[in-house]
């Protein structure tokens, strides 16, 4: 694992996390509501954020998160002490490239715009296919680099600008990454064209 590129693109999150609320417009709430609604019990989400995700979790669930970025994390805990949700909510510092938790812990694991983000994302994969049950489900929300050649060169030639200023890469091929990984794609939803998918993915067996 790169710990230089790990502390800088940490160091950005910090950076824009003040503003990361009006930034992030990219995805729909009706988007976010479809992908949580069915989860259960035990619940892993990685790269929390600023919670974007809270208000769409089903009641009765319980929810542990983590994002390696103390700025991110402070907006998440804010939205915790005011929204009063009705699940149980644990924040933790963490990596996802390198997780506290032992394998098989979670029932659902999910992940919303953070690949794009995760310096080593096969790593980051692996990580997650480790930490859910055999029988549970990685569900995800993510952006990716365009299957059409000359959008995907368009955002390969804006990557740079946005890993620099944000910390994302918009050209990330996220599929490739999660077969490397040794997931199992089980279902895959276009929700702007090629761009932007839902993915269901099995772990590890
Ligand atoms: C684009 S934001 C998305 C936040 C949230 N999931 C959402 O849907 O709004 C990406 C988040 O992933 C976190 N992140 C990126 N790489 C990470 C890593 N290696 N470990 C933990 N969190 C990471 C960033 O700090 C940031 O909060």
């Amino acid at each position: 694992m790169d710990q230089k590129l790990t502390e800088k693109i940490k160091k950005r999150y910090n950076r824009v996390s003040r503003i990361f609320n009006s930034m992030d417009r990219m995805i729909k709430e009706s988007w976010r509501e479809d992908l949580l609604k069915n989860v259960k019990g035990n619940v892993l989400e990685v790269g929390v954020g600023t919670g974007a995700n809270f208000l769409f979790y089903p009641d009765d669930i319980h929810l542990t998160c983590i994002d390696f970025s103390p700025g991110m994390l402070k907006h998440a805990r804010n939205k915790v002490n005011t929204l009063s949700l009705p699940y149980q909510v644990t924040l933790n510092e963490m990596d996802a490239q390198q997780m506290d938790f032992p394998d098989n812990t979670f029932n659902y694991v999910i992940a919303t715009c953070v690949y794009c983000s995760v310096p080593d994302p096969v790593k980051g994969l692996k990580e997650m296919g480790r930490v859910c049950k055999k029988d549970g489900k990685i569900i995800m929300l993510e952006h990716m680099r365009s299957e059409n050649e000359i959008v995907g060169k368009m955002m390969d030639i804006l990557n740079p600008i946005t890993v620099n200023t944000w910390g994302a890469n918009v050209n990330r091929k996220t599929l490739d990454n999660i077969n490397s990984a040794g997931l199992l794609i089980e279902e895959k939803d276009d929700l702007f064209y090629s761009i932007i998918r839902k993915l269901i993915v099995a772990p590890i067996k």
